[in-house]
């Protein structure tokens, strides 16, 4: 496994360069669980969550939340943001391989590229029977990764994201290694550099992350090898009308799993 202490404990920084608007997203993951459980989205778990974009939303909709991440800064971060807009979410701090809710939930996510710091299939497996064991009769597990055709073990790209909020400007480049990926066992390490000018004062902070490529076939496996789910469908991005293929309205792998029963 394989996460950023030096991006991810600094929540406030990374929410400056990452945070965005996922209420499109959201209101799609409603309609695709109404879709395919025939019944209203009741609750959730946004795995990973980051500053918990997507968990605050669904909470400001009526959907019981929860928000988990492995990094407490994040966690507290998420939480400190939610009271001050006055968002009710339950958050933890966990590993997405092995936690336990108060209640299963309807709809779990893992957003953003998160499930690609799971480094190994063990770890994959681990993760679905936990996801599995979290979710309520015909609940759903997404994930959500960038195409592929975008990013992969053979061509990663070099990303750039960046922001400014009161006073402090960020912007984190990623893989500026050009990485190549070792094409044995799918792992690619990653350097990363985040650039902080806060009021004046500069800081760069560098961090290595490793990060594992799986395509669709490999989790529908994992998935069945778990035993907790089975894949329902595939779609290019948080959109009924896009499959998952390689046209350019193709921007992402969305993977959608249900709970076996
Ligand atoms: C790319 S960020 C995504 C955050 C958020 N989902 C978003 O949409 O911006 C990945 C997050 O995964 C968390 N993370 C890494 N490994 C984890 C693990 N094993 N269990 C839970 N969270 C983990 C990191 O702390 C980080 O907040």
């Amino acid at each position: 496994m394989a996460e950023l202490h030096g991006v991810y404990q600094r929540a406030r920084y990374y929410d400056i360069a990452f945070r965005r608007d996922v209420s499109n997203e959201v209101e799609f993951l409603a309609r695709l669980f109404a879709q395919h459980a025939k019944r209203p989205l009741a609750s959730m778990l946004d795995v990973a969550c980051g500053p918990g974009y997507h968990a605050r939303d669904f909470a400001r909709m009526g959907v019981k939340a929860y928000g988990l991440d492995l990094r407490p800064e994040m966690v507290a971060f998420a939480r400190d943001e939610a009271e001050a807009e006055g968002t009710r979410v339950e958050w933890f701090a966990a590993d997405m391989r092995d936690f336990t809710l108060p209640q299963p939930v309807d709809l779990i996510l893992t957003s953003y590229d998160s499930i690609d710091c799971l480094t190994g299939q063990d770890e994959i497996i681990e993760h679905f029977k936990t996801v599995g064991r979290n979710l309520a009769p015909k609940g759903l597990y997404v994930y959500e990764l960038t195409h592929p055709r975008d990013c992969s073990l053979w061509n990663y790209g070099s990303h750039s994201y960046e922001g400014e909020r009161d006073g402090i400007r960020v912007r984190i480049d990623w893989a500026v290694n050009h990485p190549a990926g070792d094409p044995f066992t799918q792992l690619t390490d990653v350097e990363v550099v985040m650039h902080v000018n806060d009021h004046g004062k500069t800081h760069e902070f560098h961090d290595r992350a490793r990060e594992r490529f799986c395509l669709p076939q490999e989790f529908v496996m994992l998935a069945r090898i778990s035993g907790a789910l089975e894949a329902v469908r595939f779609l290019g991005d948080y959109r009924f009308d896009q499959p998952f293929d390689n046209t350019p309205g193709s921007r992402r792998m969305i993977g959608v799993f249900q709970r076996t029963d």
